[in-house]
């Protein structure tokens, strides 16, 4: 049995079917003001680092701007700084609120800090190898909520291997003796994913994903960040620590309030 409508059952059966699912985002208000902030915290790093005042600068460009070497203290200098706003996580959320509902939950809870990865083209030093998050310590009952903040294609993306092949090769995975053989096996069933800025992706951590070296033109800019529904079985990332209650009901309070009236 399944109470819910058309369009949510389309949603669900295209998500269970390959294990993501690609949206276009309405709430244009909250992602232009993300991007936008980036931008100037950017500039504003530029200016103290570099002494260099840039007022042409664009994400996709950030590469012409700033070297390898500093790239590393450059996105932890953005990551901060944006995960400290107040509004962040909230207008975060609130991209992928609609589907994160119809394929989660809408009791959630939300890392608290969204990751940032930034790949200049041709640099291998922040690539992320063929891996399940559950492998290492990850709920199964996690999704990822991956956001562009440029227009990702081809090597400038993600890759993922969907749910079919990745059930299949999932049976098999002790025969590989390594992550390079496991990824010779499955690269030519792997789904590179076209995502253009102005969409957004959620997908399960439970299929093999990752990503190679930046060969395309751009740098490559996108946050990620894990929510799952507040009651389903946490493993090694626990709430409080690593989770925030974001959506709780109050029915839900009222429970985890409750004291049984006592004879004392
Ligand atoms: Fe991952």
């Amino acid at each position: 049995m399944n109470f819910v409508n058309n369009e949510e059952l389309r949603v669900q059966k295209k998500f269970l079917n390959k294990g993501y699912y690609i949206f276009n985002i309405k709430d244009k208000k909250n992602l232009t003001r993300i991007k936008k902030s980036i931008i100037k915290i950017s500039k504003e790093w530029l200016k103290k680092k570099y002494k260099k005042k840039n007022q042409n600068f664009t994400l996709d460009n950030t590469h012409n701007e700033i070297s390898i070497k500093d790239l590393n203290s450059y996105r932890l200098y953005v990551y901060e700084k944006i995960n400290s706003y107040k509004w962040f996580s909230k207008a975060y959320f609130s991209l992928g609120k609609r589907y994160l509902e119809m394929i989660c939950g809408n009791e959630l809870v939300m890392q608290k800090k969204c990751n940032l990865s930034i790949q200049l083209p041709n640099d291998d030093s922040s690539t992320l190898p063929l891996h399940s998050d559950v492998w290492v310590g990850d709920s199964e009952y996690e999704i990822v909520l991956w956001l562009p903040l440029v227009d990702c294609y081809r090597t400038k993306s993600m890759f993922i291997l969907p749910t079919d092949k990745n059930n299949k090769f999932s049976k098999k995975f002790f025969k590989y003796k390594s992550t390079n053989k496991l990824f010779t096996a499955v690269k030519p069933h792997l789904k590179w994913l076209k995502i253009d800025y102005g969409q957004g992706l959620l997908f399960t951590q439970n299929i093999m994903h990752g990503n190679v070296a930046n060969s395309e033109k751009g740098t490559r800019w996108s946050f990620n960040c894990r929510f799952k529904a507040i009651f389903s079985p946490y493993r090694d990332k626990s709430i409080g620590v690593f989770f925030k209650p974001i959506t709780m009901k109050p029915v839900t309070k009222l429970g985890m309030s409750y004291k049984y009236p006592n004879e004392k």
